[in-house]
């Protein structure tokens, strides 16, 4: 394993890192879920990106049962936490970024997942309804209170991340350290282009979600369109809406050859890509099963196989990449 600092700040996070969404505490055993966690740590991940949002809960409450069973040290691990979508409660202030959802989310998170402290605690989404200023403070209130060690944000806008760091440089207050952000071969904008001032101005660190956009970058849905995946799923519609096109299909096709043509696999290849972004500090898994996890946490191992003439072929066969910010 490979560990990056997280941005600017001192704290090394694994350049791959396990995310929780839809597996752990959702479609996974106790049984199953306490063997991906281990497979994981045994292969030097030291981050488990959770949130409050999944599966209302359940999610932060299972990580929590198999953290205890599993006894690691804790300085060896990160856990986090992400506060916005709420657990389930529909009431004025179960939600948002209002210092009272703020506070209460991180108590309810370190309580679920049975920790003194979150190492990384991310507002999932920007609140238009609650000024920047407020959220600011709430986090360091939480910093200061030895709640929280890391603060970040989830798909703000470059602006709205510039905003909280104008307003905590004001006041002499710490501001985000690190943005979790959608990143992988077909969506690239914010990484690549908008955040790049940002990374350089800043030092923000990225932690990056959905490295095989929902397991659009696998073989899977080359011929036909698999039942048992997260993209057929009731209530997932959105996601599939969001993920799946015939285009990236096709994309996906050529893709599939020239990972066989170095030599490995798509979803390998995928991970690796997002890795080898300099500014990416961790590229977060997703996995619903022991195989594909195992598979992917193989991807470090074929970064260097990413020569810049592969790279030159991925970039021909997506065609999509970003305007490069001035910097
Ligand atoms: N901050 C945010 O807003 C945000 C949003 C989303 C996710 N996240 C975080 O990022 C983590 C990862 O995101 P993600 O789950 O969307 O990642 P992803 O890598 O894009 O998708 C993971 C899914 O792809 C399929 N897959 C993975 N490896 C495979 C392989 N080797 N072969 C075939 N299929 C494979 C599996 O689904 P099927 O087998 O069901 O097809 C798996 O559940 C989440 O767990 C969460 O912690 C954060």
């Amino acid at each position: 394993m490979i560990y990056n600092n997280l941005g600017k700040s001192g704290l090394k996070i694994s350049q791959l890192s396990l995310g929780t969404w839809l597996s752990i505490g959702d479609r996974m055993t106790d049984k199953e879920a306490e063997r991906f966690l281990t497979l994981a740590y045994e292969h030097g991940v030291n981050f488990f990106d959770n949130a409050e949002s999944y599966n209302n809960g359940l999610s932060e409450l299972a990580l929590g049962r198999l953290l205890k069973r599993l006894n690691w040290d804790r300085s060896s691990y990160l856990v986090s936490s992400k506060v916005f979508f709420g657990d389930g409660g529909t009431k004025p202030n179960q939600t948002g970024l209002s210092r009272k959802h703020v506070f209460e989310c991180c108590h309810a998170a370190m309580k679920r997942m049975q920790v003194d402290y979150l190492d990384l605690y991310f507002c999932h989404r920007p609140d238009e309804s609650t000024p920047i200023e407020e959220t600011v403070w709430a986090m360091n209130h939480l910093i200061q209170q030895g709640k929280v060690l890391y603060w970040g944000t989830s798909e703000w806008s470059a602006l709205e991340i510039m905003e909280a760091h104008k307003v905590a440089k004001q006041r002499n207050l710490i501001g985000p350290t690190m943005e979790q952000v959608q990143y992988n071969m077909f969506v690239r904008d914010k990484v690549e282009s908008e955040f790049v001032q940002l990374f350089n101005t800043y030092g923000l660190g990225a932690t990056t979600w959905s490295p095989l956009n929902s397991g659009v970058l696998t073989d899977k849905y080359l011929d036909k369109f698999p039942k048992e995946t997260r993209l057929s799923f009731e209530g997932l519609d959105w996601l599939k809406e969001r993920s799946y096109s015939l285009e990236k299909v096709n994309k996906a096709r050529i893709l599939n050859e020239l990972a066989k043509e170095i030599g490995t696999t798509l979803p390998k290849m995928a991970t690796a890509w997002c890795a080898k972004n300099p500014h990416v500090s961790s590229v977060i898994l997703g996995a619903s099963s022991i195989n594909q996890l195992s598979e992917n946490l193989d991807a470090l191992n074929w970064i260097t196989a990413i020569t810049s003439e592969v790279e030159e072929k991925i970039e021909q066969i997506l065609n999509n990449k970003p305007i490069q910010a001035s910097v």
